[in-house]
């Protein structure tokens, strides 16, 4: 899809141009999500490799009676990054909560799957906001006074590296208020093959979307970058305990955005994503940096992923 310059926004173009320009050169995951990155992702989810989608979603199934209790009374469910909002519908169900606020980057792609959730619960009030859920978002007014469950499924957590990830889950806290619930999917260490697979599939989606990053910026700001001179690639970083997503230089090449030019020779790569993956300690000890102290916990019979509530801590010291 073409946009007229003054539909791109900004930030994409600054992110582009300072990201590629740092020794490391990286591009933060956000701008993956297109309208075109949102559709590949999604393909992503139903990948037999990809095992996250499948068990978190298997997991709320199976466990939502005991989760709704525990989570929700008469509450207002707030997605971070609501993407499809597939899994939603689960929790609707069960928790019959007062009204529904899908958060999403990308705009197209929120207006269709609130309204899809609109057609399916008619009583439900939905109100989509179309923001970055990193910065400053303001709830409807519709919502004020009623108590909130932060509902961030996907292991989306495991896009930011920790120190992002505490200052993520401590704003979460800020928009949500104290007295509020978060109900957040995590994805767990496991071998490396298996991690491996889910971020490089045979069929080459993971490979499309991320390389969809660089026919965006084509699109969007103008640039000229021979996107068959770079190839996806997943690698496990032991010592940070994640998925390392690169777009990595098959051949020395070189391209303009903006009129600045960009070199990169064989084998250098754009870093593009992050997956950081927890065991249970260090999932419950992120959350409790965050401002969130655990209250239950639910994993599937293999370990895989875990589906943890917290609830955000009152401010005081310690004890
Ligand atoms: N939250 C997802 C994850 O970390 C995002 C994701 C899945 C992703 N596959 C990807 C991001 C491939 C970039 C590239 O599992």
């Amino acid at each position: 899809m073409l946009k007229t310059p003054d539909e791109v926004d900004p930030a994409f173009r600054a992110d582009v141009l300072a990201g590629l320009a740092e020794p490391i050169p990286s591009i933060p995951a956000r701008w993956l999500y297109d309208l075109r990155g949102s559709e590949l992702f999604d393909d992503i989810t139903r990948l037999p490799s990809y095992y996250p989608t499948r068990t978190e979603t298997a997991l709320l199934e199976a466990k939502m009676p005991e989760i709704a209790t525990l989570a929700c009374r008469d509450c207002a469910i707030v997605e971070f990054g609501s993407g499809s909002s597939t899994k939603t519908p689960l929790l609707l169900e069960t928790m019959k909560p007062r009204a529904y606020v899908p958060i999403d980057i990308s705009g197209e792609y929120l207006r269709d799957s609130a309204a899809r959730v609109d057609a399916q619960f008619p009583r439900l009030p939905v109100h989509p906001v179309e923001a970055d859920f990193t910065k400053e978002v303001a709830l409807p007014a519709a919502i004020e006074g009623l108590r909130r469950l932060g509902f961030f499924p996907g292991s989306t957590i495991g896009n930011f590296i920790p120190r992002s990830a505490t200052d993520l889950l401590r704003h979460f806290r800020d928009i949500l208020g104290t007295g509020s619930k978060l109900l957040i999917g995590m994805d767990r260490v496991k071998p490396v093959e298996r991690l491996l697979a889910a971020y490089d599939d045979p069929q080459g989606v993971t490979a499309e979307f991320n390389l969809n990053l660089l026919h965006r910026i084509n699109r969007e700001l103008g640039a000229d970058i021979p996107v068959d001179a770079f190839r996806h690639e997943a690698r496990w970083h032991d010592m940070n305990g994640r998925v390392e997503m690169h777009l990595v230089a098959v051949r020395d090449t070189a391209f303009a955005i903006d009129g600045r030019r960009f070199a990169f020779a064989k084998g250098a790569s754009i870093h593009t994503e992050n997956s950081h993956k927890y065991g249970a300690r260090g999932a419950r000890l992120l959350l409790l940096a965050g401002g969130w102290t655990p209250l239950a916990e639910w994993t599937d019979a293999a370990g895989d992923f875990a589906l943890i509530l917290a609830e955000a801590q009152r401010n005081r010291f310690a004890p």
